[in-house]
């Protein structure tokens, strides 16, 4: 059987990569089957190396351009998860296209226009679940400042960035409903909770 592509979405500091680490352990060990923590932007890679680059302003890349950089690194690691999945290791990812359409909006590329570049991810891995990790901006702040393995803010690390992807985020969701299976979870409440209603909803489809 083919293995369970699961995606964990939120604001920066939303707890994606702790929850998307702990999940990962779950499966297999509740379930004995396996399952590998993946995250985007994926880098192995050229064009994820110029992502994380630019990500940690080493270099400057226009926003347009980060936003095609990010469906052609997509790419690249849809082809590195297909055989995983197909041969049967469920993989729990760390942001996935909705990032992507969340942080790479301009005047010039709408939110549908950089969905209509994900099709071609979307008919190659298309998720068989995701979550979203709602938080404030405020709770995701402080969860960021107290972080220490941050070394520094990374590009989008701003509260004026952060309540701009918020709120993209909120007509993602709308746009995505008919779309995608996504259940929206509670991130703000402390983090055994918050793990806890994450597994009771992946249980669902494993
Ligand atoms: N429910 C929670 N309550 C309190 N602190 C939390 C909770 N979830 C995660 N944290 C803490 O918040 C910090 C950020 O978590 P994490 O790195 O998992 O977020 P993230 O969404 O992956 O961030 P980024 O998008 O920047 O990678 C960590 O120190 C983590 O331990
Ligand atoms: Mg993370």
């Amino acid at each position: 059987m083919r293995g369970k592509f699961i995606v964990i979405e939120g604001l920066d500091g939303s707890g994606k990569s702790s929850i998307a680490k702990d999940l990962t352990k779950l499966i297999s060990e509740k379930t004995g089957a396996a399952c590998l923590y993946e995250r985007e932007p994926y880098d192995e890679d050229p064009a994820g190396k110029v992502i994380r680059a630019s990500l940690a302003k080493e270099i400057s890349v226009e926003p347009e351009t980060m936003a095609f950089l990010n469906v052609a690194s997509r790419i690249e690691h849809i082809h590195h998860l297909k055989p995983i999945l197909d041969g049967g290791t469920s993989v729990v990812c760390d942001r996935y296209y909705l990032s992507n359409m969340a942080y790479n909006q301009t005047d010039a590329l709408s939110m549908e226009a950089i969905y209509d570049l994900n099709r071609v991810c979307l008919n190659m891995l298309k998720p068989d679940l995701v979550l979203f990790l709602n938080v404030s901006i405020e709770e995701s702040r402080k969860r960021r400042a107290k972080d220490a393995s941050r070394a520094q803010a990374e590009l989008y690390e701003t509260d004026a960035i952060q309540l701009q992807v918020r709120n993209r985020f909120g007509q993602i969701l709308a746009f995505l409903q008919d779309k995608e299976t996504i259940v929206t979870i509670d991130a703000s409440k402390d983090y055994a909770s918050v793990l806890e209603t994450v597994w009771a909803t992946v249980q669902n489809i494993l």
